[in-house]
């Protein structure tokens, strides 16, 4: 049986893989997050992988409040570069795997075609600089890894755009949402069950793919998505990016080509809407489950 350590287990990719769990029972689960495990701790990582002696680690730990970052960029660096430097060093050194997932905001986003893992990144925000800065300092510790770039993650779990919109519906007759940045809502739980499959598979050396839901959106047309499947009213006006200043600046496109992922894995990628109908549901019924405890 391997041992898998999913670290920043308490965010909602974290909780989306413990939701799953139940599904791989070739896999035991050990769990971590702040304050108990800190990845930037190396002796606290150390002990952990001393004490439950996990075959693979799967990083969901990350700093990725994007604007926040701007200011913060101490703690940032700290979480998105030296975390995961920790945890490919130790992985190294214990003679295990890595499975660290970055980030769409490694591109500036000014391709028309869906990003390559060979496109070269140039990030436009420390988000952005400091998830690729993660990524190099995984490649280069040595260590068996994969790097797996996602984009716009959302779940029943935590704080995301989903249960965002859908708290503003509860207020407002529409929202104004931009409609000039494009990528692929990702629901967080197709993205852990792809993460689990290449958990299972002995990978060496170090690769990098992207993982995202299928097709490309606005952030406008995906609001006005959860709203029609919600079986809401509200209206999305859409508006430029312009009208929406944000402290971190974001790639206009970020659509990520998943050609390697599915190839290397066989990996089944569902449809971004597909992964909204079942987001949309997971919620109903954890709301639920909510209520009745
Ligand atoms: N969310 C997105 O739209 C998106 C898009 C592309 C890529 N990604 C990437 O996907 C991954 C998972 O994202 P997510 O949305 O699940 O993030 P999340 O909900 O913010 O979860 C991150 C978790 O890491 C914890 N953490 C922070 N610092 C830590 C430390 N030093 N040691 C251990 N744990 C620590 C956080 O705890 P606190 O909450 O207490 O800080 C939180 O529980 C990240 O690598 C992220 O960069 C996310």
């Amino acid at each position: 049986m391997k041992t898998i350590l999913v670290t920043g287990a308490a965010g909602q990719l974290g909780q989306s893989i413990r939701k799953l769990a139940p599904l791989y029972p070739a896999f035991r689960f050990v769990y971590g997050d702040l304050p108990e495990l800190d990845i930037t701790d190396k002796a606290c990582v150390k002990a952990w992988l001393t004490e439950h002696a996990p075959d693979v680690i799967v990083n969901c730990a990350a700093y990725t409040a994007v604007d926040r970052a701007e200011q913060d960029k101490e703690t940032a660096r700290r979480v998105n570069v030296d975390g995961p430097a920790v945890l490919a060093s130790c992985v190294r050194e214990a003679g295990i795997r890595l499975i660290h997932i970055s980030t769409d905001y490694v591109f500036d986003g000014r391709s028309e075609a869906p990003y390559t893992e060979d496109d070269a990144p140039a990030p436009t925000s420390v988000y952005g600089v400091t998830k690729l800065a993660g990524e190099e300092a995984v490649r280069s510790a040595g260590c068996n890894a994969v790097v797996v770039r996602t984009a716009w993650l959302y779940s029943e779990f935590g704080r995301n755009f989903m249960k965002t919109m859908l708290s503003l519906a509860a207020t407002h007759d529409t929202v104004r949402v931009v409609c000039d940045q494009r990528g692929t809502p990702t629901y967080a739980s197709d993205l852990a069950g792809a993460l689990l499959t290449i958990a299972g598979v002995p990978f060496t050396g170090f690769s990098l793919y992207h993982y995202t839901n299928e097709g490309v959106c606005t952030w406008a047309a995906f609001a006005a998505a959860i709203f029609r499947m919600a079986g809401l009213d509200t209206q999305v006006i859409p508006i430029p990016t312009s009208e929406y200043p944000t402290p971190a600046t974001r790639p206009a496109s970020s659509w990520l080509d998943k050609s390697r992922i599915r190839q290397a894995f066989g990996i089944d990628i569902p449809q971004w809407e597909d992964g909204l109908q079942r987001a949309l549901r997971a919620l109903q019924l954890l709301e639920l489950s909510q209520k009745q405890a």
